[in-house]
């Protein structure tokens, strides 16, 4: 018996599915921008929780080096939201670019010692912001010695002006998870780096900004800034349409000289709904769990409850298993009816809890990413097919 080929098939965080579906719109748009660098151009990239986010910023990433552009990338936590870490970290990301460009031949040519006084500079900001608590202690506010958004202006500005010296086409600060970052009252964070980064662009320095994150980043930005509408083209992630989910799944396998009976690939599309990384999964399992080369209904049928029984464990009972009894109630209660997303009106008619009780309560799932409010008054799971899942689990009080 020959060996057959290692599965395809990439479920994961952030790793490259073997055929890339239904992206390709995001990508064309991504390298127009890359074509014309002194033009501002910035992206905001969101859409739920295993969307395929990450896999398209390392898509832009790889577009962006194959043009000579300079990236750096973070993902964000929410330990790193505190405003003195969040200045840290951005400088630290400025004095990385400001070191390579350095290294850049035509800026180590350039008159004037460019490099070094773009390092010398940096530097020096980013030691300012050392050891500085710019927390809130018990409601009184300690001095702040220094504006977030004036020393980020100048620093990018400096990033900037060593970028178009050097060989460079542009730079790039990729940031993802970036929902986590909010703009605490009375501290400049997010507005500083959107403030900075409008400056530098006005200037026609070739700074690009990639922010992605899950749905909440598009309020936080609302929010910290008015014109960040105008400042972003934004890119909203959702499941694959067809056919290219049909393609995501069989394309891979027909690659490697294996083929799925036409009713297994509608039966999987339905599962999914066309969300990546079920499409992953799914055709994960059923590649190892296939004997044939082709890959059948009645595959699909035996590997089923193992493929879900798996998915509950894994995927979704981390989620469930984060809540307070409340949360789950409410949970519960926007499943009801075959629902993945409920108003907010039916979910205080199902569950009897009063609005001031039920409004923080979504807050906190809203923070936990369980939820989000995709339209006033409606709330929705982040998670494709979560309902599904608590209603397979039962309305149980554990
Ligand atoms: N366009 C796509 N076509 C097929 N599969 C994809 C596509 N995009 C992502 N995937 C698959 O989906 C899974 C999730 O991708 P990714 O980690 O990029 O999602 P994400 O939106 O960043 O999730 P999170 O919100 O958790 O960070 C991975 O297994 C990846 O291989
Ligand atoms: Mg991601």
């Amino acid at each position: 018996m020959t060996e057959r080929p290692r599965s395809p098939y990439r479920p994961g965080m952030g790793t490259d599915p073997p055929y890339l579906g239904d992206r390709r719109s995001q990508l064309e748009r991504f390298r127009e921008y890359l074509d014309e660098p002194g033009v501002p151009h910035n992206v905001l990239v969101t859409g739920l929780r295993g969307v395929g986010k990450t896999v398209l910023l390392n898509r832009y990433s790889d577009d962006a080096e194959a043009t000579d552009w300079l990236i750096v990338d973070r993902e964000w936590s929410e330990a790193d939201t505190e405003p003195a870490t969040f200045a840290q970290l951005i400088l630290a990301d400025l004095l990385h670019l400001a070191r390579r460009l350095s290294l850049s031949e035509r800026v180590k040519a350039a008159a004037g010692g460019l490099g070094k006084a773009a390092l010398d500079l940096l530097g020096g900001l980013s030691v300012s912001y050392e050891g500085v608590d710019i927390g809130y202690q018990r409601g009184e506010r300690r001095a702040a010695p220094r504006r977030l958004d004036d020393d980020l202006r100048q620093a990018l500005s400096r990033v900037g002006e060593l970028c178009a010296t050097s060989d460079y086409a542009g730079c790039i600060l990729r940031y993802d998870e970036f929902h986590v970052v909010e703009e605490k009252k009375g501290w400049l964070t997010l507005s500083a780096l959107l403030a900075a980064v409008a400056a530098v662009q006005q200037r026609g320095l070739p700074i690009l900004l990639i922010l992605c994150g899950l749905p909440p980043i598009l309020e936080n930005l609302a929010r910290s800034k008015s014109y960040t509408e105008r400042m972003f083209t934004l890119e909203h992630l959702g499941n694959l349409r067809p056919p290219e989910d049909r393609a995501a799944l069989s394309d891979p396998a027909r690659a490697l000289g294996r083929d799925y009976e036409e009713a297994a690939v509608a039966a999987v599309l339905r599962d999914t709904a066309g969300y990546p990384y079920f499409i992953q999964f799914y055709g994960d399992a059923l590649w190892r769990g296939a004997p044939g080369d082709t890959i059948t209904l009645a595959d699909y049928h035996r590997l089923r409850p193992d493929i879900q029984s798996v998915l509950d464990r894994s995927f979704f009972e981390s989620r469930y298993l984060r809540t307070t009894a409340r949360e789950r109630t409410v949970l519960h209660a926007i499943a009801r009816h075959q629902g993945e997303e409920a108003s907010v009106r039916e979910i205080q008619e199902r569950t009897g809890l009063p609005n001031n009780v039920l409004q923080p309560t979504l807050w906190y799932l809203v923070r936990k990413g369980l939820v989000y409010r995709p339209t006033r008054g409606k709330v929705a799971f982040t998670a494709p097919l979560f309902g599904a899942y608590l209603r397979r689990r039962g309305d149980d009080a554990d």
